[in-house]
């Protein structure tokens, strides 16, 4: 059985038909990447899945349990959490303390919940920031920790929301490796990526998204040669 299962996943806004009836599964352990030009739907698939959007129509599967349209602290209970693609900490709040609020999720304890803010800092590298505010970090180490406030939530499928954009080709490599080392501790990933070389690093299948629509899906050598694909890029060029 699939870990997280999607059927016929639809979501418009007003006339923009976002998502189109899509449908594509997650096992236990796997990395899925998920790409597709600007636009075509990656974004409000992660929002309509953990809970920041309801979806329009359509099912979503989490271990066999119904988790369609659960608001979001509901859909993170059940095991699903996300980065954004421009992360927006609490500015004032130390980066332990942005943890930390994710950590309350599991740790009721004030303590508790800092104790394993402390430990997820340390695996995304951040442990020498803990005591910084957030409003200190440069971007690449910002995004470190959208990445730890979504592990502190102890997730069963982790969507990274483009987490590789902006990132020089040394903190690329590091950010693949971050990525592994997550998958190694269980973590199932849903990879949504421009930068397609860590895409066919990371991900032995993707599923394209365009308007709104699973066009193709399978190993990425293969994807990236389908007309289908093709055409999508081209067709929006410069995406
Ligand atoms: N909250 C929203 N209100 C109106 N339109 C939206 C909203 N979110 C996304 N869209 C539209 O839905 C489409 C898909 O956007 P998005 O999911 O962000 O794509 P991607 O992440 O693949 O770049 C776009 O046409 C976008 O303008
Ligand atoms: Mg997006």
């Amino acid at each position: 059985m699939a870990l997280l299962e999607l059927t016929g996943l639809s979501k418009s806004f007003g006339g923009v038909r976002a998502l189109r009836e899509v449908s594509f599964s997650v096992d236990e352990g796997e990395i899925v990447g998920l790409i597709g030009p600007n636009g075509s739907g990656k974004t409000t698939l992660v929002n309509t899945v953990t809970g920041m959007e309801r979806p329009d129509a359509g099912r979503v599967r989490l271990g066999g349990r119904d988790v369609t349209g659960l608001p979001a602290p509901s859909a993170a209970r059940a095991g699903l959490a996300r980065t954004f693609q421009s992360p927006r900490p609490f500015l004032h709040m130390t980066a332990l303390e942005n943890v930390a609020v994710g950590a309350l999720l599991h740790a009721p304890r004030v303590a508790d919940a800092l104790r394993a803010a402390e430990e997820v800092l340390a695996l995304v590298g951040l442990a020498g920031s803990s005591g910084l505010p957030a409003s200190a970090l440069p971007s690449e180490r910002r995004k470190r920790l959208d990445l730890a406030r979504a592990l502190a939530l102890r997730p069963r499928v982790l969507f990274l929301d483009e987490v590789m954009a902006g990132l020089n080709p040394s903190e690329q490599a590091d950010g693949v490796a971050l990525v592994r080392r997550l998958n190694a501790l269980g973590i199932a990933i849903v990879y949504i990526e421009h930068v397609m070389k860590t895409v066919v690093t990371l991900c032995p299948r993707v599923v394209v998204l365009d308007h709104g629509e699973r066009v193709a899906e399978g190993p990425p050598a293969e994807v990236l040669a389908d007309p289908r694909v093709v055409e999508a890029y081209l067709g929006t060029a410069g995406a």
